[in-house]
């Protein structure tokens, strides 16, 4: 009798990871990871030993995985990627460290501290010719994967007009903890520390957010302010200067206008993203507080009476699935690893403009 059972599916090619930085973001890292077959946590990094080896215990890392040595790590470890997990500022050395030794890379956002930075980080990974992504992480919504599908497919006509906007409350609200006593956020308010504020940390969110349906900015006009907040808007070694509030006007290559804001300060919100695009023949709209899975529609004959329709979205490959994939999948898989470091580079050259903006009051063309 000829067998009814399914053949077996290939056990998928092993990758192992390491984690540089093993502070408050890394545990999402390796989460992500571990529902990954195939995925092996085979190293640990950080400054701080006491913490890498907690992370390690915490995540099934093996004793001799823990490094308080990033360089050590790259001689010593049989990893084949690297995520890059650190604070801003140790983002492009680390980065470029690991791509120099052959590793494949996930850097979180900001990609760097600014343009120049990250096209370093870009062409080394041209170079390395190994996977390099930077974790742009509400790509893993798969509401914004439809609604860009569904803009770039040319469902809404020309677009026109874009508004977006990240909202934290992380200043008025504990519910993330006292920021007036943890490193992990005191660093994100301080210039020296390599922060570039809100519009570093978030901003970058959004403007990816917005940008990957929408298209490329073509000028920014931007205003920044940091609000006082201790006394000398100074606690311990953190000098708090780096930008709590930024909005942005902006023109994309495609013509139309478009508002983008970013704040610490929006009490009643801990971390919403919005997001609406209205075009010639129809509109998509998104609010993170209503769910990531669904964002709203008015197309066809709803344009005429202004109606708006529910719309319900599978589930899409987050960062991490899709950076494994495309180690996995080799060459082939390198050119559709993305969001990559060029992509992350685009990002930060829009920062770049807002700063200059900013700074001279000016419009700034990118
Ligand atoms: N994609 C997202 O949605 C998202 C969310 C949160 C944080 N992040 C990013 O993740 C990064 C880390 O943020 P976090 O909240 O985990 O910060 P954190 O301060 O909690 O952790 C950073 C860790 O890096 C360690 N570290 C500092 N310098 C190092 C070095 N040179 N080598 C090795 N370890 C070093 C610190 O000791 C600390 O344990 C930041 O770049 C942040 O922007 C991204």
């Amino acid at each position: 009798m000829p067998s009814r059972r399914k053949p077996k599916t290939p056990a998928p090619k092993p990758v192992r990871v390491a984690i540089v930085g093993t502070g408050g973001m890394a545990n999402r890292h390796a989460e992500l990871y571990r529902q990954i077959p195939g995925v092996e946590l085979v190293a640990a990094c950080d400054v701080d030993r006491a913490r890498a080896e907690a992370f390690a215990q915490k995540h099934g890392i093996p004793a001799d995985g823990v490094y308080t040595d990033f360089a050590k790590l790259l001689r010593a470890s049989p990893c084949d990627a690297v995520s890059n997990v650190t604070p801003d500022a140790f983002h492009a050395p680390l980065s470029i460290q690991a791509l120099k030794a052959g590793k494949h890379g996930l850097c979180e956002k900001p990609l760097g501290l600014d343009h120049a930075e990250t096209r370093r980080m870009a062409a080394a990974a041209r170079k390395a010719g190994t996977v390099a992504m930077v974790n742009f992480s509400y790509r893993d919504w798969s509401a914004l994967q439809a609604i860009a599908a569904r803009v770039l497919g040319g469902e809404i006509g020309e677009l026109r007009h874009v508004e977006a906007s990240y909202l934290q409350t992380w200043l008025t609200c504990p519910l993330w903890g006292d920021w007036r006593t943890s490193p992990g956020w005191l660093w994100r308010l301080s210039q020296k520390h390599g922060s570039k504020g809100v519009l570093g940390d978030v901003g970058v969110h959004i403007v990816d957010f917005a940008t990957y349906p929408a298209g490329p900015i073509k000028s920014v006009f931007a205003k920044l302010k940091t609000f006082p907040k201790a006394p000398k808007n100074r606690i311990g070694e953190y000098h708090l200067d780096a930008n709590d509030s930024a909005v942005l006007q902006v023109e994309f290559a495609n013509g139309a206008l478009g508002a983008i804001h970013t704040t610490r300060w929006a009490t009643g919100h801990p971390n919403r993203l919005a997001l609406k695009l209205h075009g010639t023949r129809g509109a998509f709209s998104f609010d993170s507080d209503l769910g990531t899975d669904t964002y709203r529609a008015c197309l066809g004959p709803d344009v005429a009476t202004a109606a708006w329709k529910d719309v319900k979205t599978a589930p899409t490959p987050n960062n991490h699935q899709r950076f494994i994939a495309a180690i996995r999948a080799g060459a082939a898989g390198r050119a559709a690893a993305q969001p990559d470091f060029d992509r992350g580079s685009e990002i930060q050259r829009v920062l770049d403009a807002c700063f200059e903006s900013d700074a001279t009051g000016r419009t700034v063309r990118i």
